[in-house]
C-alpha cells in the first residue's frame, strides 16, 4: 500500500502514519519543517514501513499543492491512500482583529487544503481507486465566539469533502472527513485546556487509520462528538450568542 500524508509532522497524524508503518505501507512523508520530517520519518522506518520518502511542503506556497501530489505518484508508483492533516490554531485576539491574519489563517486550513486535495481527487480519479482523507473539526460544524475564524475554515473543507465524496461516488475514490473533537496536541497547548474534553492522538489517530481502511464518509472522533455537535447545531441563535466559550 501507498500513502501521502500531507502535513506529516502533525501529532495526530503521526500516530496514523505508525499504524500504516506498522502494515509494511510505503510512505511520502510532507511536511514544512526539514528536522521534524526527518525525525518522523525515522521513527516510521524503524516501524516497518517499506519506504520513506521526506517532501517538502509549505501550505502557503500556491505551488506546493499540485508538486507535493505529482513527486508523491512519481515516488510512490501512485497513491492508494492520501491524508491531509495540516491546519493551525492562531490566538482568538490575533485573528479577530487582523484580517491578514485571518486570511492566512484561512489559506493554510482551508484554500490550501481545497486545492491539495483537488489535485489528489484528479490522481486517484485517473488511477481508478483511492482513499482521500482530510482532517476537518467539530469546530467546524458551527462558528463559536472563540474560534470561528477557524470554525470557518473547517465548515469549507467539511463541505467541499461532502461534495467531492458525492462527485466520486463510484468511481472507486473514498473520501473521509474526519471532525476531532479536542485533541491534546502542540496545536491547543495555550489555545484549550488539556482535560476531561481532549483526547489523546494515539486514540484519534488510530481511528483516522481505521477509517481510512474502511473508506467510511464522515467520522466523528471519539464519537460522542457526533450528538454532541447535534444538539449544538440545534441551540437556537439567542441563547447561542450569549454563550461565552
Ligand atoms: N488538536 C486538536 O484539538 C484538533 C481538533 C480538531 C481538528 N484538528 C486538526 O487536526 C490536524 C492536525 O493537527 P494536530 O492536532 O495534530 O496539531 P499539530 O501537531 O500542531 O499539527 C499541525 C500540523 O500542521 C502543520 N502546518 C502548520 N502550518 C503549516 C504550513 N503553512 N505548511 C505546512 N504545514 C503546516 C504543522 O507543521 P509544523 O510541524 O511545521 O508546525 C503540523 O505538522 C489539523 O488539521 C487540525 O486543525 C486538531
Amino acid at each position: 500500500m501507498t500513502v501521502l500524508i500531507v502535513g506529516a509532522t502533525s501529532a495526530i497524524a503521526h500516530q496514523t502514519a505508525r499504524l500504516f508503518a506498522a502494515e509494511g505501507a510505503a510512505l511520502a512523508l510532507a511536511a514544512r519543517n526539514p528536522d521534524k520530517l526527518a525525525a518522523a520519518a525515522a521513527d516510521l522506518r524503524a516501524r516497518g514501513a517499506e519506504a520513506v520518502h521526506e517532501l517538502a511542503y509549505d501550505a502557503l506556497d500556491d505551488d506546493a499543492h499540485q508538486r507535493v501530489v505529482t513527486e508523491a505518484t512519481a515516488l510512490l508508483g501512485g497513491i492508494d491512500a492520501a491524508l491531509v492533516a495540516h491546519g493551525v490554531l492562531p490566538p482568538a485576539e490575533t485573528v479577530h482583529t487582523d484580517a491578514d491574519a485571518a486570511l492566512q489563517s484561512f489559506t493554510v486550513n482551508a484554500t490550501s487544503v481545497i486545492a491539495v486535495m483537488t489535485h489528489l481527487a484528479n490522481t486517484m480519479e485517473q488511477q481508478g481507486h483511492g482513499t482521500l482523507a482530510v482532517i476537518s473539526s467539530v469546530a467546524g460544524d458551527r462558528g463559536r465566539p472563540s474560534n470561528y475564524v477557524y470554525g470557518a475554515a473547517k465548515a469549507a473543507v467539511t463541505a467541499f469533502a461532502s461534495g467531492l465524496r458525492a462527485r466520486l461516488h463510484g468511481t472507486g475514490v473514498e473520501v473521509v472527513t474526519i471532525k476531532p473533537g479536542p485533541v491534546d496536541t502542540p496545536m491547543i497547548v495555550g489555545v484549550h485546556e488539556p482535560g476531561l474534553l481532549a483526547a489523546d492522538p494515539e486514540g484519534v489517530g488510530a481511528r483516522i487509520h481505521r477509517a481510512m481502511r474502511r473508506g467510511e464518509g464522515v467520522v466523528y472522533t471519539p464519537g460522542y462528538w457526533r450528538p454532541v455537535m447535534a444538539a449544538v447545531r440545534s441551540i437556537p441563535d439567542r441563547l447561542f450568542k450569549r454563550l461565552d466559550w
